[in-house]
């Protein structure tokens, strides 16, 4: 017999660092109750679709200026979530806000990470490299990262997990984002993955 999984579609748009922890957690089994079975960027060039394909995962670019802008973008991301019965969908630095038609579409099945102790240093124009930038200039002493469930509000959704990550005095941008995908971010994302994807293949 073969096992009942949640069908996980990830939307990325850069590097796919964190899309490379779910597919190792996939693989070792902290992921076992979803699967990977669609990767979606809105950006040609991002090395997340090479990671997806090395991997024997469908991947896909979505142009939203080929799509018309946003409405034709989404309606594409729609039909491809159909296309592949996706059941739940994983924002993994996805750099794009999701208009709130698209995100009251998926309560409770849309996730996203984001590299900062929500609510701080989060919300519209604070994504990648420009938080790091943000908690330093500030000068906090701690920040970490976030898993949540997105909503209309941009990081404004339910509170997954959080996990705090030290901030030291030598730190630059570059050093601290890379501390917090080690140390929390590529924890915590497969964690809550797992979490998810288990309560949808019971309730089913
Ligand atoms: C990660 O730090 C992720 O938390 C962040 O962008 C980076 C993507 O890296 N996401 C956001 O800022 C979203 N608001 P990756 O492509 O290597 O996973």
């Amino acid at each position: 017999m073969t096992e009942k999984k949640a069908r996980i579609a990830v939307l990325v748009s850069g590097g796919g660092t964190n899309l490379q922890a779910l597919i190792d957690a996939c693989k070792s089994g902290i992921i076992r109750s979803g699967e990977i079975k669609l990767v979606i960027s809105n950006n040609a060039s991002a090395y997340a679709l090479t990671r997806a394909r090395d991997n024997g995962i469908h991947a896909v670019f979505v142009s939203r200026k080929k799509n018309g802008g946003q409405e034709g973008f989404e309606r594409k991301i729609k039909e491809l979530l159909e296309k592949y019965e996706i059941d739940l969908i994983v924002l993994a630095g996805f750099m794009s806000i999701l208009s709130a038609d698209f995100t009251s579409r998926y309560p409770r099945r849309i996730l996203n990470i984001h590299p900062s102790l929500i609510p701080s240093f989060c919300g519209e124009g604070f994504y990648g490299l420009k938080v790091h930038e943000a908690a330093l200039a500030r000068g906090v002493k701690v920040t970490g990262a976030t898993v949540h469930f997105v909503n209309e509000i941009p990081d404004g959704g339910e509170i997954l997990l959080q996990k705090a990550v030290a901030i030291l005095p030598a730190d630059t941008p570059e050093v601290l984002q890379k501390r917090v995908m080690e140390e929390a971010e590529w924890k915590l994302l497969p964690q809550a993955v797992e979490m998810v994807s288990g309560d949808i293949i019971t309730e089913e």
